[in-house]
């Protein structure tokens, strides 16, 4: 877990460098108050919880605005999907993306005009784009020929962007392979979209999640420009450029700070003409740093010679990202010397294992709590009750307007 010792700053010990001060890293902290998240789980625990403070996702909104001026942020519904969080984006007039038709339910219903949403989910049943079209919302992402068709003939009003393929080199979590249309693909997509009079314009990509990588922006926003040109010449009319979501959040790794993100940004835009509207689709960067995670040892082992630790919550609770190495900040009430540890989750499925090796505290014990830290994205939206257990209970308030909600 690098230079982070998680659990000793729940335990009084010196003070350990916060990672912000590593090279490259020019991230300053942004983390919900620890003690707020302490007292939370002693004064009341019935199961594990998200505690999460929508003041911070206002002020990572009105960052990513200061860092990106021309870039309208769309938030992401699906790393938090909390209504509480999603009010609170709409009082600041965020717009959103979504990726199926229970999302934009969510969104219908606290009011967001349909046309502030984006569609970008790239595979979409065609009952889905109807619903969507019908309730008027205006841009639909393709990534396929097939899908074009599909978008085309329910929708022939429909504005179409193309996702492409593009470098997700340094992103924890890649989202590259599945989908983004490659360069013949792409030239196929908008020779189709020229033939069929599809309307055509706009271009995103994803550079992948948790992205600690500008460079994947500049080579995107570039590719898309050639794209852009394409269009062009096809008689089609690109007007929309969509950056996508990856912006990354404080974990254990050095990260760059959206500012820095944001100065690749501006620059690259540069190769645009001030009518192409710019967008992009932040998920994990608004409710990451936001909220905790909290969830307590439920008891302890040694099979075969390892340590293992069962938690109250695993990847069917919510610690899913875990699996494709995401590394979290994970603290504690114990002092004891750090030693490695398998934890496991609550449920009898044996892909139920959050972590192998984790160096904690040796004196963990039943009943402990554990905090993890920055983890308000991409935990509750995954969870499932499977094996009869709880969903995670999320609790939600702003600090900045001492409303409890
Ligand atoms: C189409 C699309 N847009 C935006 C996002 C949000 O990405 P992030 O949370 O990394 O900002 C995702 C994440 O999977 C996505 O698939």
């Amino acid at each position: 877990m690098g230079a982070r010792p998680p659990s000793s700053i729940a335990r009084n010990s010196k003070p350990t460098p916060e990672p912000q001060e590593q090279l490259f890293d020019t991230h300053p902290e942004a983390s919900l108050d620890f003690e707020i998240v302490r007292q939370a789980a002693r004064q009341r625990y019935t199961r594990p919880f998200l505690i999460l403070d929508t003041a911070i996702v206002r002020q990572k909104l009105e960052r990513f605005r200061a860092a990106m001026p021309r870039v309208r942020p769309h938030y992401a519904v699906k790393a938090n999907p909390d209504r509480r969080v999603l009010k609170a984006l709409v009082q600041e007039g965020c717009g959103f993306e979504i990726a199926s038709t229970a999302e934009l339910d969510l969104l219908l219903a606290l009011g967001v005009p349909a046309h502030e949403v984006l569609y970008s989910n790239p595979m979409k049943p065609r009952a889905a784009i109807a619903y969507a079209a019908a309730k008027g919302v205006q841009w639909f992402a393709v990534d396929s020929v097939d899908e074009l068709r599909r978008v085309h003939e329910t929708c022939a009003g429909a504005q179409l962007y193309v996702r492409i393929a593009t470098p997700n080199i340094g992103s924890d979590w890649p989202l590259s392979g599945k989908f983004g249309a490659g360069a013949s693909e792409t030239r196929e997509i908008v020779a189709t979209a020229a033939r069929l009079g599809a309307d055509l314009a706009g271009v995103t990509f994803h550079v992948g999640s948790q992205c600690r990588n500008p460079e994947n922006w500049r080579v995107g926003i570039e590719k898309a420009r050639g794209v852009f040109d394409a269009m062009l010449k096809a008689g089609l009319k690109p007007r929309m450029l969509d950056i996508g979501g990856g912006f990354p959040v404080r974990h254990v790794k050095p990260i760059p700070s959206i500012e820095v993100i944001g100065a690749v940004v501006n620059e690259a835009l540069k190769a645009f003409p001030e009518d192409v509207q710019v967008v992009a689709e932040p998920g994990r960067y608004m409710t990451s740093d936001a909220g905790y995670f909290v969830c307590r040892v439920v008891g302890t082992t040694v099979r075969g010679g390892k340590r293992w630790m069962h938690w109250d919550a695993g990847l069917f609770g919510g610690i899913i990202e875990t699996t494709e190495g995401l590394k979290y900040r994970i603290r504690c009430d114990r002092a004891g010397p750090d030693v490695p540890w398998n934890v496991a989750g609550p449920t009898c499925d044996s892909v139920d294992v959050v972590l192998r090796d984790e160096p904690l505290p040796s004196d963990l014990q039943e009943g402990d709590f554990i905090y993890i830290r920055n983890a308000g994205a991409y935990t509750t939206a995954y969870a499932s009750e499977f094996n009869g257990f709880p969903l995670p209970e999320v609790r939600v308030f702003d600090s900045s307007r001492r409303e409890a909600r």
